[in-house]
């Protein structure tokens, strides 16, 4: 898809009802059932939208395991997670539990605040999966909405001079103590901080807190002060939008152009979602 035909809808609207809730980021996507196949039209009107919206949701769609995965695999070759607690079925549906989070925290979240954990998924690879397909199962009445930031804006939110400084530098994406916990040993690997959208040209400002983020070719003391102004552009609302889910909530999102972050409000209520993460294409050998 060409960088103009990505950022316009062209005839996507006329497709799919397309309902922007906020005027870059997030858009609620009408007149589509997610439980039977979509017609090539509808793909292309729908990976139209997430490629401008970055995030899209879909209300009432009561899916099984195949009916997600089919729906994601329209998108691209599914990915298994080496964490994920595999379906008997179908093994790339990670489910994404409350309990498996407190662990998870406290193996790898030790050094994020709490409010701090903004990230993407699978940063930590070398050809990070490009989308995800997520969806509720087990909801608390009230809280466990989940953010997602616009890392465009974020990157245009930034100061001349930040952008001058972080022309280059590469960061850190740190998830070792947890693949090798799941049995997956793949070293550390760095990503340019600033990414270009390989389909929508856009600059994307793409650290992932939650992996021990680190600046390289910087001293520490400037790494964590970047760090630091790159968390509060995330955080900035402007930037953002919230979704509050409900049963049978979906949300697909591109995960090369935003970050997000799960909002933990909902005490010991064991919530769970799933997700079904889309591989990118391999522009490299990965490992
Ligand atoms: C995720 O981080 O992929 C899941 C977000 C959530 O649990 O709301």
């Amino acid at each position: 898809m060409s960088k103009a035909a990505a950022q316009s809808l062209g005839d996507a609207d006329q497709v799919i009802g397309i309902r922007p809730l906020q005027p870059t980021i997030g858009a609620e996507i009408e007149g589509v059932d997610l439980s039977k196949p979509i017609s090539p039209e509808q793909r292309d009107a729908i990976r139209a939208a997430v490629l401008r919206y970055k995030v899209i949701f879909f209300r009432d769609q009561p899916l099984t395991n195949d009916q997600h995965a089919a729906f994601a695999a329209e998108f691209g070759p599914l990915y298994t997670h080496p964490s994920t607690t595999h379906d008997p079925k179908i093994s790339p549906i990670h489910k994404i539990a409350a309990a498996d989070a407190a662990k998870y925290e406290q193996r790898v979240h030790r050094d994020v605040k709490a409010g701090d954990g903004y990230h993407s998924d699978t940063s930590w690879r070398l050809v990070p999966t490009w989308g995800a397909v997520l969806r509720a199962v087990t909801l608390p009445d009230v809280g466990g909405d989940t953010i997602w930031v616009d890392a465009n804006l974020a990157y245009e939110g930034l100061s001349d001079e930040v952008k001058a400084r972080l022309e280059g530098l590469h960061v850190t994406h740190d998830f070792r103590d947890a693949l090798v916990g799941a049995g997956h040993d793949y070293p550390i690997v760095a990503h340019p901080v600033v990414r270009t959208h390989r389909e929508t040209g856009q600059k994307i400002l793409w650290v992932n807190l939650t992996q021990k983020p680190q600046i390289l070719g910087v001293e520490l003391s400037e790494s964590r002060a970047l760090l630091d102004e790159i968390l509060r552009q995330y955080k900035r609302p402007e930037f953002q939008v919230r979704f509050s889910w409900r049963p049978h909530s979906v949300a697909f999102w591109d995960n090369r152009a935003a970050v997000h972050y799960a909002v933990r409000n909902y005490g010991d209520f064991p919530r769970v979602l799933e997700r079904i993460l889309i591989a990118d294409e391999p522009l490299y050998t990965d490992l």
